[in-house]
């Protein structure tokens, strides 16, 4: 008898990352003026997975993670984002400015390497401030806030303004802003770039504790071989194109 037979009624066969996509990119392309800052690229993002986008400089990293993050249309192919209530999918490159921009409210969380906190605001009132934009009462907003920094090992530093944190904790802040809506994908950028190496490893500890999730992906571009390697899969470009990709 062949024991390693799975039994179809019993278990439904494995399916595979092209199949359980949450995030795809076909054919998706960008220029700016001459220079084609990415080629025919095609990417699928699966729940739960985490995936280093590296490469050299100029290569095309960031604008890769800006057209999957619909920030940049994709002036070919289409970029496409599973419904949550899974009635399909949406083409970001297809849809209004303003439905794009709602999309990216309620189901992308952002991480870059600076420049994304507000600095005269307090931590929670960084954090909260994408669920406000989403609608919610203050009141809400400030208690998920605040429950989201103490999950990141931020209690006791919720009203301090993001100046008088340090870079570590300010990218905590950071983090914890890009999860608060329980997103589906979480884009970072060099999000470790400008810290010292110690507070890198601690603040991609969090990240990648706290980022990829059932039901959501974590996408981090980086040109640090080290994190990369913390990843489930690498995405290598060189010249705007993926390697390996056919
Ligand atoms: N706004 C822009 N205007 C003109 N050219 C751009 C623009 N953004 C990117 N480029 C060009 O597109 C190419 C890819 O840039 P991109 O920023 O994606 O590279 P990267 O891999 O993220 O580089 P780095 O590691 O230095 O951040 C580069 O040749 C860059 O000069
Ligand atoms: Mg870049």
């Amino acid at each position: 008898m062949d024991t390693t037979r799975v039994d179809p009624t019993t278990s439904p066969p494995a399916q595979s990352r092209e199949q359980r996509w949450l995030l795809q990119a076909r054919g998706a392309g960008k220029s700016f003026g001459g220079t084609r800052a990415l080629i025919d690229a095609a990417v699928s993002i699966a729940p739960g997975e985490s995936v280093a986008i590296t490469g050299p400089s100029g290569s095309g990293k960031s604008t890769l993670l800006h057209v999957l993050a619909g920030i940049l249309p994709a002036e070919h192919g289409g970029v496409f984002l599973r419904r949550g209530d899974g009635s399909g999918s949406d083409n970001l490159v297809a849809l209004s400015d303003a439905a794009r921009s709602a999309i990216r409210l309620r189901r992308f969380g952002f991480v870059f390497q600076q420049g994304l906190l507000l600095p005269e605001l307090t931590a929670t009132e960084n954090v909260a401030l994408p669920l406000l934009l989403a609608g919610a009462s203050r009141a809400v907003a400030n208690t998920r806030a605040v429950a989201e920094l103490q999950r990141l090992g931020l209690a006791g530093l919720e009203a301090r303004r993001i100046g008088q944190l340090s870079g570590g904790q300010a990218q905590r802040v950071a983090i914890a802003r890009a999860l608060v809506a329980d997103p589906s994908v979480i884009f970072a950028d060099e999000p470790t770039g400008a810290l010292d190496s110690h507070t890198a490893e601690e603040v991609l500890e969090v990240l990648l504790a706290t980022g990829p999730d059932a039901h959501r992906a974590l996408l981090i571009v980086t040109h640090d071989a080290q994190v990369a390697s913390r990843c489930d899969r690498v995405i290598r470009l060189r010249d705007g194109r993926i390697e390996g990709a056919a």
